[in-house]
């Protein structure tokens, strides 16, 4: 088993329970995993060292939200909106018409382009969902394209009712013939609770038969409007409820009381100009908070974990440490993984190596780029 020795780093972010955050640290890696954490001066001999020269070294970002499968832009709508017109989640139809349009290998590269991006980047972990055919055939070649890519694949055949088809037996589709093409190749069911997408009594019905096919269950709702989503995925006891933009007191309980992930996404509200999530008001509360890029053509078209903390930190009320936090174990939490979002022993060793010495400048070095280098499970992969 051939160890490598990460030293003379300046700031260590393990998020250990006793001392999360350490100073002039040294980790060794073997056979793909955390082995050692310690003191630089006291670090042990290694195949391989690697001298990061002060740099601060955090644990890979977990990003639990993403739709990579899909074909062509959304530009000339993104135009439009910052000219005033508003976000409607009937644009995922315009997606939808591409994607059907497109080849196996051309959504296969948009994907290898993307997930290249978010390495890049400092991601380590990404969650995919389908959600872009709508179809048998497109929902089921969505998922197998996103699983050569991931392991955390997301069905989403419950994203908007495609043009053309009635919104029951549409929903008949999704838990019936969809599924089961879909469920081989998924780990994840999702469903999009809000006006213009499904309903709380559809949503009810997608999540159910989901988990009763072995799926978990996670949740888009609360985006563009005060829902019952969230207080659903919480009463099911979905893994995650991503959005969370329009939270009354009821919500923020029951997410608090629960252990299902608020997933915020400030991608979203950046181009859509909704407001931001109040992380704050949902970290006081005790709630568990994701934060992910949402990457999609239309909603949030960046792959930029780091962008995110920048705008988790100015808008949404969190320190840079709680903002790497979410990014990290609550992407961890959110996936229920305890193998990634951390740098303990027996972690994976996903981390990336910064161009700073500290985490701090992730957001208060906005749109520069600082993940130096990425390891994926000890190996550099950006
Ligand atoms: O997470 N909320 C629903 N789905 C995506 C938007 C997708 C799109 O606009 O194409 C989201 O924001
Ligand atoms: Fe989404």
């Amino acid at each position: 088993m051939s160890s490598r020795l990460l030293t003379g780093i300046g700031e260590l972010v393990t998020w250990d329970e006793e001392r999360p955050v350490r100073h002039d640290a040294a980790l060794v890696l073997a056979d793909g995993a955390v082995t050692w954490v310690g003191d630089a001066a006291e670090a042990p001999a290694a195949d391989d060292v690697l001298d990061v020269d002060g740099a601060a070294v955090v644990p890979g970002f977990v990003d639990s939200h993403s739709h990579l499968v899909f074909a062509g832009d959304r530009a000339a709508e993104f135009e439009a909106r910052m000219a005033g017109r508003p976000y409607a989640a009937g644009g995922i139809r315009t997606t939808v018409a591409a994607t059907r349009a497109a080849g196996d290998a051309d959504l296969d590269a948009n994907v290898t382009r993307l997930v290249e991006e978010m390495r890049c980047q400092g991601t380590t972990t990404v969650e995919i969902k389908s959600g872009y055919g709508l179809t048998v055939d497109d929902e089921a070649r969505s998922l197998a394209i996103a699983a050569r890519h991931t392991d955390e694949t997301t069905y989403l055949g419950a994203h908007v009712v495609p043009d053309g088809a009635q919104p029951e037996a549409y929903v008949a589709l999704v838990t019936g013939a969809m599924l089961d093409a879909c469920a081989p190749h998924a780990r994840w069911i999702d469903v999009f609770c809000e006006d213009g997408a499904f309903g709380v009594d559809a949503a009810r019905a997608v999540l159910t038969a989901g988990r009763d096919a072995g799926l978990g269950m996670r949740v888009h709702a609360n985006q563009l409007s005060y829902g019952p989503g969230v207080r659903l995925a919480c009463e099911l006891g979905a893994a995650a409820v991503d959005h969370c933009t329009y939270l009354t007191d009821d919500d923020v309980d029951a997410l608090a009381a629960s252990d299902t992930v608020a997933g915020l996404l400030p991608g979203v509200e950046f181009s859509t100009r909704h407001p931001y999530p109040d992380a704050r008001r949902l970290l006081d509360a005790g709630a568990t908070v994701a934060l992910a890029s949402d990457c999609n053509p239309g909603s949030s078209y960046t792959s930029s974990i780091p962008l995110c903390l920048a705008l988790a930190v100015r808008e949404m009320g969190m320190t840079p440490y709680e903002a790497l936090r979410a990014a990290t174990l609550g992407g961890a939490a959110s996936l229920r993984r305890d193998d990634v979002g951390h740098l303990r022993v027996g972690a994976r060793a996903d981390l990336a190596i910064l161009d700073a010495p500290s985490a701090v400048h992730l957001a208060y070095r906005p749109g520069v780029p600082l993940v130096a280098r990425t390891l994926v499970g000890g190996r550099s992969s950006a």
